[in-house]
């Protein structure tokens, strides 16, 4: 059922090249010398350059580029209908400050090199194949993350996040700008749209399918997330002087907070994650008591009513734990748990079945970009094992065999999604 020629025309030694060449834009140390990590901020020159690489592949082979009002890059691969609604693909090129050379990246990479396979293997799709790179998914630079397709989608204005603030103090927007005026010369194309569908390549991020010696995931949803940051306010005073009583210790307060958010997201069966991965604290030295502290909570849970009841328990909860401080609760990003539509997973299958490669239905654990088309066209993802189940780190990894398995499933599902 998949064209032999397309199968062998996805060139396993161009793609690993081309995301080792990747790699190199925000090379950071990694677990070994041949191992980096990346560090490559969204709307950064380093993120440009990544573009342009990308840019100048596709151009190679006939894509041309156009880039929208939130940066969002888009490669067209024509149709023999161009009318047609396209099939689209793709993933995000930033990674998180301490990340590694394949969450995002491989994605994109992975929708080029399918539609290179395309092309020389002489398929004529009769939908426009188009590869998006989307404008930070992470959220690492400026929180949250997945603004490119929340915007593309309509889950939220394009203006929403303008006064967000790197800790720089840049705005997201004086950014954004300053990105786009270095992009004038590529064609611009208007936000949104209706494709016919969406699939994305992303590693699994997870243990699941290296332990259990598959090659492919196929995603049918993605639990919901809600990120939220919690801000204590309290008065600063010297370490060695100032009684026990008399103070309103930001920090101590923060321990109160997170001891009781911890009871309020206690789950034996491990389902509902609760995370505090940011933590700042005013101002920030070892003698003085600290008079300010924000942090971050990071809730995910696959059912709706469960994400809704917690989440919305956290400021009562925060506010009642803590002694000394105020207290601003306030939600950043919420995304509710997601199906996907049947027709992008079972397309997938297909293909992995067409090629005899041992895949799994699973949810992912992980937010993606893809979560916000499922309101806008059929959607679906190709998940490949990664060593350890390991990402969000320099460590990493997929092999070159595995990540061509993930694009060749990518191949064949989309010139089967673009014949109908
Ligand atoms: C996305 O990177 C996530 O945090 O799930
Ligand atoms: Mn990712
Ligand atoms: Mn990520
Ligand atoms: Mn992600």
């Amino acid at each position: 059922r998949v064209a032999p020629n397309l199968i062998s025309a996805v060139d396993e030694a161009r793609h690993w090249a081309r995301l080792m060449e990747m790699a190199a834009l925000g090379a950071i140390p990694g677990p070994t010398p041949e191992e980096p990590g990346v560090n490559r901020a969204c709307l950064t020159p380093l993120d440009r350059a990544a573009r342009r690489k990308l840019i100048g592949w596709g151009a190679e082979i006939g894509l041309a580029a156009s880039v929208d009002a939130m940066g969002n890059l888009f490669l067209r691969h024509e149709g023999t209908e161009p009318s047609a609604e396209p099939v689209l693909t793709g993933s995000h090129m930033d990674t998180q400050p301490n990340g590694g050379r394949f969450d995002g990246i491989w994605g994109v990479l992975a929708g080029l090199e399918a539609v290179q396979a395309i092309r020389a293997a002489g398929i004529a799709t009769r939908r426009p194949i188009e590869v998006v790179a989307w404008t930070n998914e992470e959220g690492g630079r400026f929180a949250p993350g997945c603004m490119g397709s929340m915007a593309w989608s309509g889950h939220a204005a394009p203006d929403t996040w303008d006064m967000v603030i790197d800790p720089e103090g840049t705005t997201f927007r004086a950014a954004l700008e300053q990105h786009l005026a270095a992009e004038a010369d590529i064609p611009r194309r208007p936000l949104g749209g209706r494709p016919h569908a969406y699939v994305e390549c992303h590693i699994e991020q997870g243990p699941r399918l290296e332990a259990e010696g598959l090659d492919i995931g196929v995603v049918t949803g993605i639990q919901g997330s809600r990120w939220f940051v919690v801000e204590l306010t309290g008065k600063t005073d010297h370490a060695g002087t100032t009684p026990l009583a008399l103070r309103h210790d930001a920090v101590q307060d923060m321990v109160r907070a997170i001891n009781a958010l911890n009871l309020l997201t206690r789950d034996p069966k491990d389902v509902l994650r609760f995370t505090v991965g940011r933590i700042e604290v005013s101002p920030n030295t070892s003698n003085t008591v600290a008079d300010r502290v924000r942090f971050t909570i990071d809730l995910r849970h696959p059912a709706k009513e469960v994400l809704l009841a917690r989440g919305d328990a956290i400021a009562g909860v925060v506010q009642a734990a803590v002694r000394d401080c105020r207290v601003a609760v306030t939600e950043r990003f919420h995304a509710m748990p997601t199906d996907f539509q049947p027709e992008v997973p079972a397309a997938v299958e297909r293909a992995a079945a067409a090629q005899g490669l041992k895949a799994l239905r699973m949810a992912s654990g992980a937010f993606h970009d893809a979560q916000f088309l499922v309101p806008v066209c059929p959607t679906g993802m190709i998940f490949v094992p990664c060593r350890d189940g390991v990402s969000h780190h320099p460590a990493e990894y997929s092999r070159p065999d595995q990540l061509a398995a993930g694009t060749r499933v990518l191949a064949a599902t989309l010139v089967d999604l673009a014949r109908g």
